[in-house]
């Protein structure tokens, strides 16, 4: 154990010291390596920064994923009193898996900066903000939260990458992979279009070679056949907990890492440090940072600065005090910082002599691995707009917490719209909102078949027979098949909540269609009749 720390008066001695130091160096990818503006190249030393936020252990959280976050780069005395051990371990790069683009960023990235520390912001969100690995889409609303955090981190100089997803794609899961390569695409086109050089990440799960090959080929791959980076990543993370204790290159690397010889962007390790075999030595960073590993890897991510509790066992490598103020180190945190000192990665090849990138066609689909090349169109938020004006009845939820009410209800009406059909890329509440139209349209628009036990409104302003409304929802969303570069999101909002001046179709008539259900269900069982109604209609704009 090392004595406690108090933060304030030596962050501000750091403080005074960063203003007279250079800033921090411009990361370029040149071919599969990072370099340093003065050509030298770059290795991300690197450390998870985010405490645990709260994890519900259920059947359906086979993955631990948290329900809410805590966003570690808003909190300026948390990072001023963590910035020393940061930078008493040596690192140069942290990982951030959740923030907060309302929040103001600037003295945590500041301070990170000016110390030489870079970070890895991931855009996901736990719960309705990431692509959804069972239920998948790439639709405005999570478009819209990736672009807000990019722009809130635009103007800070040390943001490595941003990541469009963290072990999305599973094994016997890859059909989701290519809503993870749109999301590439899209933002790649964003950063693009906004002269950013930023990477563009993605972290992948380990698992059996049969679909993590494939897959890292798939998110750098060109579906043009033109050797074009549009679509691919530029920094590809593997999370790899296989050296466990004290092992060696060749026993826990060398067989998963020739696999990836031939790979055409940057690669690191997104998260390391195996708990499973205690005490954690950290030798691997030996392996890591070693010419063993430097021909295709760039460094890693070791796991993780806080407390993280896990099946596996407890990951944190420091302690902080219940009042937040002090930060107690721990054996392994001492272990790292012994490690990440004394690595010294080659510098070669030289930034003249690295070798372009080429970006092979896409691997094929088979059994195994099963993502399609045909991927999901930009998201266009003013085509859902308009389409949701066209929608008869709208999901209008009196709390702004639907998703905790109705998240399963979302799933199935995003199911039903399909996979790429003209409502794909819209928000879920416009899915759904299209659902209780149809709904309503079979039902004669009868008021009571909006109300969903409340949730529904009607909209008088949407075209009154079915044809017009199909007509006018189809004109509003002329080329499903689109991609284009994407802008800034025009509101806060994007949900159906607050769709315009609408009547309530809600009443307590005991007749009608809302007497078909009458429990406390009322919500799901309308929906669920909905959707039997309507996969027999004809009317669809999938
Ligand atoms: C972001 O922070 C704002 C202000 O505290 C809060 O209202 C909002 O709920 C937060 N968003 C998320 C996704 O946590
Ligand atoms: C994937 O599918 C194979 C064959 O169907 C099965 O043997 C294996 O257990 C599955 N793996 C996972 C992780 O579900
Ligand atoms: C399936 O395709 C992938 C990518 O093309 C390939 O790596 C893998 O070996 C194939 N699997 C089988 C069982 O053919
Ligand atoms: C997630 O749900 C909240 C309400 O629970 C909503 O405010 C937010 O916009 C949603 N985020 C996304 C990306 O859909
Ligand atoms: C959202 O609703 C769920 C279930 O009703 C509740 O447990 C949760 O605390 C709510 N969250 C917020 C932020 O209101
Ligand atoms: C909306 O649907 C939910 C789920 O069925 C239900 O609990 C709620 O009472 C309904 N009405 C309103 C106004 O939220």
């Amino acid at each position: 154990m090392r004595p406690t720390f108090r933060a304030t008066a030596l962050f501000a001695a750091f403080a005074t010291l960063a203003s007279t130091v250079q800033a921090i160096p411009k990361i370029t990818r040149e071919g599969r390596y990072l370099y340093k503006d003065d050509g030298t190249r770059f290795y991300i030393k690197g450390i998870a920064y985010q405490e645990q936020g709260v994890v519900i252990q259920s059947d359906e959280n086979q993955f631990g994923e948290p329900s809410n976050f805590i966003d570690p780069l808003a909190l300026p005395d948390a990072c001023a009193r963590d910035l020393p051990f940061l930078t008493e371990l040596g690192v140069n790069a942290i990982r951030v898996y959740s923030v907060n683009s309302s929040l103001n960023h600037d003295d945590c990235m500041t301070a990170f900066s000016n110390a030489g520390i870079y970070a890895i912001i991931d855009l996901a969100l736990p719960l309705n903000g990431s692509i959804d690995r069972i239920v998948p889409s790439w639709s405005t609303n999570i478009l819209g939260q990736y672009i807000k955090t990019i722009d809130a981190f635009s103007k800070y100089d040390n943001v490595l990458a941003f990541n469009v997803g963290n072990e999305v794609v599973i094994n016997n899961g890859t059909a989701v992979a290519p809503y993870v390569k749109a999301a590439a695409r899209d933002i790649k086109a964003y950063l693009k279009s906004k002269s950013s050089s930023v990477l563009v990440g993605y972290a992948a799960i380990n698992g059996p070679s049969t679909f993590r090959d494939p897959l890292a080929n798939y998110l750098s791959c060109d579906l043009s056949g033109n050797n074009q980076d549009s679509t691919a990543i530029d920094l590809y993370g593997l999370n790899d907990y296989s050296w466990c204790g004290d092992s060696s290159f060749q026993n826990s690397y060398a067989g998963t890492f020739g696999d990836y010889a031939g790979y055409n962007v940057a690669a690191y390790l997104s998260e390391f440090g195996c708990v499973s075999n205690p005490p954690r030595l950290w030798t691997e960073s030996g392996a890591i940072f070693s010419s063993d590993m430097s021909p295709v890897w760039s460094g890693g991510i070791a796991f993780s600065y806080f407390p993280a509790e896990s099946a596996a066992g407890q990951f944190g490598i420091v302690t902080i005090s219940t009042d937040g103020k002090t930060v107690t180190t721990g054996e392994d945190f001492t272990r790292l910082k012994t490690q990440y000192n004394q690595v010294t990665p080659p510098d070669s090849p030289a930034k003249g002599s690295a070798t372009a990138s080429t970006y092979p066609a896409c691997p094929t689909t088979n059994n195994t691995f099963v993502a399609s090349t045909n991927l999901p169109p930009t998201p266009n938020e003013a085509a859902c707009g308009c389409l949701l004006s066209t929608l008869s009845c709208r999901f209008t939820p009196a709390t702004n917490n639907y998703t905790a009410i109705v998240g399963q209800l979302l799933d199935t009406a995003c199911q039903f719209v399909g996979t790429y059909g003209r409502l794909s890329g819209c928000d879920p509440t416009i899915k759904l909102s299209f659902v209780m139209s149809q709904y309503y349209q079979l039902n004669d628009r009868n008021s009571q078949a909006c109300s969903f036990a409340g949730n529904g409104t009607v909209n008088p302003l949407a075209p009154s027979s079915i044809s017009a409304a199909d007509a006018a929802a189809s004109s509003c969303i002329a080329n499903p098949d689109a991609t284009f570069v994407p802008s800034a999101p025009a509101s806060t909002g994007g949900g159906a909540s607050n769709g315009g001046s609408t009547s309530t179709g809600n009443s307590n008539s005991p007749n009608g269609a809302v007497r078909l259900v009458g429990d406390s269900n009322a919500l799901i069982g309308m929906i669920a009749m909905a959707f039997v109604s309507i996969a027999s209609a004809a009317w669809t704009l999938a």
